[in-house]
């Protein structure tokens, strides 16, 4: 593998070997540049110590061509690292459409993750080779960051909102998961595994745990038992409310004449915070579910909903 001949952490996942090149590549140019600077200091303060009987005569006043040399150079250098870097990035928050989803709580002091299909992990991740993850997280209490060195990836998990990352692993193995923000006493303690299977191990993984209902399904169950269905169903609506088939990933027209696309953040504040967009040509009736609703149940709501085509 690249830069396998560097004592590195081991590179377990598609982006890891870029993130390294990059990191490499900036530390190698940091080192060459100051060498530079410092050899040229070391050797001009000797030459032209106190005492030294080094030739003062005609001091250079300026140097155009020395100075658009040392102007442009770098700047071509700087332009170009900017450029594969935002690839870099722009790679690193794009999960592909394949996508496998996984959602993530975090609280004080442990990792609760749950697969679309059901299966709910706590400090453990069990995920398919070859497979493009995305990870959707969020908090229930303070901010902690879910880092898994070997695959490159850190992003921080703040309660009240969403945030994204995803990996595809590259490598079978076990791997540390870390919590990444100092998050309270038991921070250090805050820690799993992540389990990467061949995908027929997966498979069987999979049926092989005791699961109650899918990520969906048990969003329909919270969608009736919280009373949504009885303004958002289709037929016998008590209360005219929009319906949400298919609205997951469209656009929506608010009231003040904008739109916003349907993520998991949109319908997340609409359950929550109801009044903050309100879909054009309805009145801002809906109640809030906060304090009623735990961060897996919206996830398992959003789940319900994504799945209405
Ligand atoms: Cu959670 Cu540190």
């Amino acid at each position: 593998m690249l830069l396998s001949f560097l004592p590195l952490p081991e590179q377990a996942s598609e982006t890891a070997p870029t993130i390294d090149f990059l990191t490499l590549l900036f530390t190698v140019l940091t080192l060459f540049f100051s060498a530079i600077v410092f050899a040229a200091i070391g050797y001009f303060a000797i030459k032209y110590r106190r005492g030294s009987n080094a030739d003062r005569s005609n001091p250079i006043a300026g140097s155009l061509k020395l100075e658009l040399t040392w102007t442009i150079i770098p700047l071509l250098m700087a332009l170009a690292m900017f450029t594969y870097s935002a690839s870099v990035y722009f790679h690193v928050v794009h999960p592909p459409a394949d996508a496998m989803d996984v959602s993530v709580v975090g609280r004080q002091w442990m990792w609760k993750l749950q697969h679309p299909t059901g299966q709910r992990e706590i400090n453990e991740l069990h995920v398919p080779l070859g497979q493009a993850v995305r990870l959707t997280m969020t908090s229930q209490d303070v901010i902690h960051s879910f880092f898994i060195p070997a695959f490159r990836i850190k992003q921080d998990v703040v309660p009240g909102m969403y945030s994204q990352i995803w990996f595809r692993p590259t490598e079978t193995g076990t791997f540390h998961l870390f919590c990444a923000e100092y998050c309270g006493t038991e921070h250090s303690r805050m820690i799993g595994t992540v389990y990467v299977m061949e995908p027929d191990d997966y498979q069987r993984w999979l049926e092989g745990g005791t699961v109650e209902e899918s990520m969906a399904k048990g969003g329909e169950r919270l969608f009736r038992d919280k009373g949504c269905s009885g303004c958002h169903a289709g037929s016998n609506q008590s209360v005219r409310a929009p319906l949400l088939n298919g609205v997951y990933g469209g656009p929506v027209p608010l009231d003040d004449g904008s739109f916003v696309t349907a993520d998991d953040m949109y319908i997340r504040d609409s359950i929550l915070l109801p009044k903050k967009q309100v879909v054009a040509g309805f009145k801002p009736i809906m109640p809030t579910y906060q304090g009623q609703l735990s961060e897996e149940e919206l996830f398992q709501l959003i789940a319900y909903i994504k799945s209405l085509k």
